[in-house]
């Protein structure tokens, strides 16, 4: 069994990236900027966005935090976003999610610059994804790819279970890896809560993307010998034994499923680290798009 060690991957990344901005300041251009707007305080949110920030000091990038009350009105956001749509300084952004309530989710998405949008969330990132155009693709699926793709696994002709069809991580997901591209062209199944005989679809699996939010739901019985395992699932479980009050589990159980796998990606240090590498990436795709 081998470790898809996200952590490692990602260090690579980042390496490659901070070694293009010396030549981007080398030939005395401006430096890719990410800023980052976080509405309210969640804790999880937070940690989020404050790592994406550190990120961007640790390659040379610039950043800015746009940190906003949770009783921001999403008129005012609508307004910062137009601000950083039009700011020169500024080459890509996101809006961390979930957003409070009050705030319609999807409004605000819409409202940002497609050519900015290095979440890659925006209706006109999703389109030209799909039709095999040139588009920021969101950051954990993005991520994916690169680490099946820098672990050589093979994906042409292996059947893929995909478990969770949101907007940002299955859906997505179960798209890509039915292309015609590196880390593509397989046979893709989509499984999802009202899926029937889930553990029939798992046990076909060569490759399973656990990405349904339910922690430790994908257990060693669900698998074949030889799968490749990706666990996109972080929750935070309440664990009084741990200093800071919680333990990280992802929607794979490591213990029953690991045995079985060929390669498994580890709940942390797998995708998570991953997703925060390709931000940088889109960010710098940005700032070559612009210039
Ligand atoms: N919330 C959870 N994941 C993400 C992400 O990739 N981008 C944003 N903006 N919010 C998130």
């Amino acid at each position: 069994m081998t470790i898809l060690d996200g952590n490692k991957i990602s260090k690579d990344i980042k390496d490659e990236i901070a070694e293009e901005v010396i030549q981007i300041k080398s030939k005395g251009e401006k430096v890719p900027h990410l800023a980052a707007v976080l509405v309210g305080t969640d804790g999880a949110s937070m940690t989020y966005v404050n790592s994406k920030v550190k990120d961007c000091e640790m390659v040379g990038f610039g950043s800015t935090l746009i940190d906003l009350p949770e009783e921001t009105t999403e008129e005012k956001l609508l307004e910062i976003i137009q601000d950083l749509n039009t700011n020169d300084d500024i080459d890509g952004f996101i809006v961390q999610l979930p957003l409070p309530k009050h705030i319609n989710e999807q409004k605000v998405l819409m409202a940002i610059n497609p050519d900015k949008d290095v979440d890659g969330f925006h209706p006109v990132n999703v389109g030209k994804m799909t039709l095999d155009l040139p588009a920021f693709i969101s950051a954990t699926p993005f991520g994916i790819l690169e680490l099946l793709e820098r672990y050589q696994i093979q994906t042409s002709g292996k059947h893929v279970v995909v478990i969770g069809r949101s907007h940002i991580v299955g859906r997505p997901m179960s798209i890509l890896m039915s292309q015609k591209r590196k880390a593509g062209n397989a046979t893709v199944t989509i499984a999802h809560s009202r899926t029937t005989n889930l553990e029939n679809l798992t046990r076909q699996a060569d490759i399973i993307i656990a990405a349904l939010g339910i922690p430790e739901f994908l257990t060693g019985d669900m698998v074949k010998d030889g799968v490749t395992i990706v666990d996109v699932g972080i929750t935070r479980i309440p664990d009084e034994t741990k200093k800071r009050g919680y333990r990280l589990a992802g929607d794979v159980h490591f213990e029953s499923v690991s045995p079985k796998a060929a390669y498994i990606t580890p709940v942390p240090g797998g995708v998570g680290p991953m997703t925060r590498a390709m931000l940088l990436k889109n960010t710098l795709l940005a700032r070559k798009r612009r210039n």
